[in-house]
């Protein structure tokens, strides 16, 4: 799984998919720091432990850096930025039963156009699973390295490796 990168100039327009998704009863917002315990629930019921793990610490962060997709009261996706490295975009995910309606693309959006007044020019989408998403949605591409050249397998700190 390739590390992504994405411009955050010129990003697409969200307003009128929040709308559209406001229509269907799905609504965004950052999580609150009270909710921590139903949201890490949500992601590892969803997806995985490590996910839970990594995007819970964006609660610590000023301001929160995770978005989620509610409906009816229930968390039905997040997406989440600066958790493992300053300047990466994820983890993301939207649970089964309501992909393909826009929500992941929103969440995105919602994160990039944080990053973006955060400063950042470029952003990374760390170990992107589907690529053709990212593609799609925000023109991000996959960074040419070899496998290796990114943090997830990393077995020991770089600087210390053997020469
Ligand atoms: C990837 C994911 C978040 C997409 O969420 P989603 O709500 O289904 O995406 P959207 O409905 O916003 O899709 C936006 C566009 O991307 C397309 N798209 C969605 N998933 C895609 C995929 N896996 N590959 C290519 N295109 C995809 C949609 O068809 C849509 O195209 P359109 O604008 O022409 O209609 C969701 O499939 C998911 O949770 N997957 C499992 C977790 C995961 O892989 N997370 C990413 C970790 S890096």
């Amino acid at each position: 799984m390739p590390d992504m990168l994405v411009s955050l100039v010129h990003l697409p327009p969200v307003g009128d998919l929040l709308a559209d998704l406001r229509q269907q009863g799905i609504l965004l917002r950052r999580v609150n720091p009270w909710e921590l315990t139903d949201f890490r629930e949500f992601v590892e019921g969803a997806f995985s432990r490590a996910w839970a793990d990594e995007s819970s610490i964006t609660l610590a962060n000023k301001p929160v850096s995770v978005f989620i997709a509610t409906r009816g009261g229930q968390i039905v996706g997040f997406a989440a930025y600066e958790c493992t490295r300053r300047n990466f975009f994820g983890p993301m995910g939207v649970v089964p039963a309501l992909r393909l309606k826009g929500v992941g693309k929103a969440l995105l959006l919602a994160c990039l156009y944080s990053m973006q007044d955060l400063g950042y020019v470029y952003a990374i989408i760390g170990g992107a699973g589907p690529v053709d998403f990212y593609a799609k949605t925000v023109g991000a591409i996959p960074i040419p390295f070899d496998e290796g050249k990114g943090i997830y397998p990393l077995t020991e700190d770089p600087r210390f490796a053997a020469e």
